[in-house]
């Protein structure tokens, strides 16, 4: 078992969920953990880099609120995550998941995994990360993972069996993309993709940034926009989709 899980053990629900989650992708041989030790490290190389170690510091103290209340503007934020999510947004997507019957969300590019730390410490749920194998975020030069991440290679064809296992089992797993930008990439997880829901986080119209789906942009016929939040008040919004099925 891992160092976080070892640590966070002892510490309630959320850490029992963790613990469950790294013993299970601790089974996959193409997968990666992130202990305690492997964060340590990393965060030796990266300690002028103030914005990055203070959060790693809250993540290890379970302090979510504070990330997202005292990072949410900060000018180095996109170094870990794009978006900041609110409180009230975490509510929003935790009840909107409970109304779907979603328990689960797989996050196709998850870089850094703080917004899927953020989303399992705020809401429970459970939260897969997906990233490219041989990115960014896996050389020794980028912030540690802060959540568990499965990495698979960027040919789809070439998909990670443990990657492509969770698209296929996905009865109540909602895949969420947040500022993602391989529009070729995100057709592609969404063909294999066999469950129902879909969140897409990013930029609103007129925002300026470029992200490949945007959030109101068009899923497909099969997908129908189901609800929508606005990020605090950044013109990045959160929108879920349900796939309508042949009884709907
Ligand atoms: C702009 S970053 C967003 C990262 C993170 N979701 C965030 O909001 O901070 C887009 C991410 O998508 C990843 N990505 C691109 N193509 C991918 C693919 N085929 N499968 C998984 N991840 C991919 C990139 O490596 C990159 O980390």
């Amino acid at each position: 078992m891992c160092g976080v899980s070892r640590k966070r053990c002892n510490e309630g629900a959320a850490a029992r969920r963790e613990r469950c989650f790294f013993m299970s992708i601790e089974s996959e041989n193409r997968c990666v953990s992130v202990s305690v030790e492997g964060a340590r490290g990393r965060r030796v190389r990266s300690m002028e880099d103030g914005f990055v170690s203070e959060v790693l510091a809250l993540r290890e103290r379970g302090d979510w609120r504070q990330v997202v209340d005292k990072y949410h503007d900060h000018p180095q934020r996109n170094k870990l995550l794009w978006v900041f999510p609110s409180p009230e947004n975490f509510k929003f997507l935790h009840e909107t998941m409970r109304r779907l019957a979603c328990d689960k969300i797989l996050s196709v590019g998850c870089g850094s995994g703080l917004l899927e730390w953020l989303i399992m410490e705020s809401t429970g749920l459970d939260v897969v990360g997906v990233e490219v194998e041989g990115a960014w975020w896996g050389s020794r030069h980028a912030p540690p993972a802060l959540a568990p991440r499965l990495l698979t290679d960027a040919d789809s064809a070439r998909r990670a069996p443990r990657v492509r296992r969770l698209l296929q089992e996905s009865a109540a797993t909602a895949i969420l993309f947040c500022y993602f930008i391989n529009g070729p990439a995100f057709t592609s997880y969404m063909a294999e993709f066999a469950g129902s829901v879909a969140v897409i986080v990013g930029p609103g119209p007129g925002k300026g940034v470029h992200a490949d789906p945007k959030p109101f942009d068009e899923l497909g016929r099969d997908w129908n926009l189901f609800d929508s939040q606005e990020v605090r008040r950044s013109n990045d919004h959160i929108a879920i989709y349900v796939k309508r099925t042949a009884a709907s």
